[in-house]
């Protein structure tokens, strides 16, 4: 295992950020000259702040792929192509792959299952875009320092990402091994990156896909992701956001009976889940207000068709896991 080394400061401040920033970007441009690397960009702040870094080392000579799995939040495809094309003039290829993933995770209702499909098939779409580009000798990756420490059961259960296998990359670019958490977000604000990538609170790789509970389907993957985005623009206007570790919305492949315009409907319910844990293992229920809950349960049965219905599971873990799936 590689070793932090002793001497290295832990990253607090803004002069130890910048310290860190010019650091690494010599040791970029000392490790790939003026060859290319290829990055998985997925709007996550760990490939994130390792994109803004090469982008600043190599300029053009780095090219990011983002991957859209059509599982990801409301907004963040968009907020990905706007900061680094936009903005950072990065030279970013954009693949919606959306009917690709939800074509083959049709029908199937098997968690696991679905982790396999949405991890395998991402490393797929990766590799072809790979193959397209010539000349392309790093790969560049987002990994920090508890990914090195922990095998633990979280990630090892739960990294359902990879790399490419039978692609032949000369190096390996990973600027952010040595960092933890804090500490990336530290250089992340340091880099331009706007805050709520920065903060932004953990997102798993299969996304929504394990939200939306059972066989995935459209309708309701829509549910999922137009709940949750209510569920997030509350949590921030009432100042949540910094204080709850994960919070998002569930549609579980059920129904039940509602009024909606005087008539009976039978439609989709969905639940919100909001903790706060330390390391994952074990997490405890943040208790929301209740005119924060009753402002998001009607915005989401008024501007949500197809839910009539919101439960707040206030399970901590153990024995509810986070996510439901
Ligand atoms: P659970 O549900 O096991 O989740 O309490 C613990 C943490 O792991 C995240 N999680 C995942 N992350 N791929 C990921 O990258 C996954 O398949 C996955 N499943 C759960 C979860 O969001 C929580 O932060």
């Amino acid at each position: 295992m590689e070793k932090r080394p002793d001497t290295m400061e832990r990253i607090t401040t803004k002069e130890l950020a910048q310290a860190f920033i010019a650091e690494q970007v010599e040791a970029i441009k000392a490790q790939v000259g003026n060859k290319k690397v290829l990055l998985a960009l997925s709007g996550g702040v760990d490939s994130s702040v390792v994109a803004a870094l090469l982008i600043k080392a190599i300029g053009q000579n780095l090219v990011c792929v983002h991957v859209n799995h059509g599982l990801l939040r409301k907004g963040e495809p968009e907020q990905v192509i706007e900061v680094f094309k936009n903005q950072m003039k990065a030279n970013l290829i954009y693949i919606d792959a959306t009917d690709r993933f939800l074509d083959k995770l049709a029908g199937v209702a098997e968690p696991e299952k679905k982790r396999k499909i949405i991890g395998e098939e991402f490393i797929r779409v990766f590799e072809e875009e790979a193959r397209k580009q010539s000349g392309i000798d790093f790969l560049a990756q987002g990994t920090i320092y508890p990914d090195i420490l922990e095998s633990g059961p979280v990630k090892a259960h739960h990294n359902v990402g990879g790399l490419p296998e039978d692609i032949h990359f000369e190096g390996l670019v990973e600027p952010i091994k040595f960092l933890f958490k804090d500490e990336v977000r530290v250089v992340g604000k340091e880099l331009g990156l706007p805050d709520n990538m920065v903060y932004r609170q953990p997102f798993p790789g299969p996304g929504l896909g394990v939200r939306c509970t059972g066989a995935i389907t459209r309708e309701r993957l829509n549910l999922v992701r137009e709940s949750d985005a209510i569920l997030r623009e509350e949590f921030a206007k009432a100042g949540l956001e910094g204080k709850v570790w994960q919070y998002f919305t569930i549609v579980p492949d059920c129904k039940s009976v509602g009024i909606k315009n005087n008539l009976r409907a039978v439609e989709n319910f969905c639940v919100i889940r909001a903790v706060n844990t330390k390391d994952a293992m074990t997490a405890t229920i943040e208790e929301i207000p209740y005119a924060v809950l009753g402002k998001i349960v009607n915005r989401i049965v008024t501007e949500v068709p197809g839910i009539n219905r919101v439960l707040y599971d206030i399970t901590p873990k153990p024995t509810g896991t986070i996510e439901w799936e």
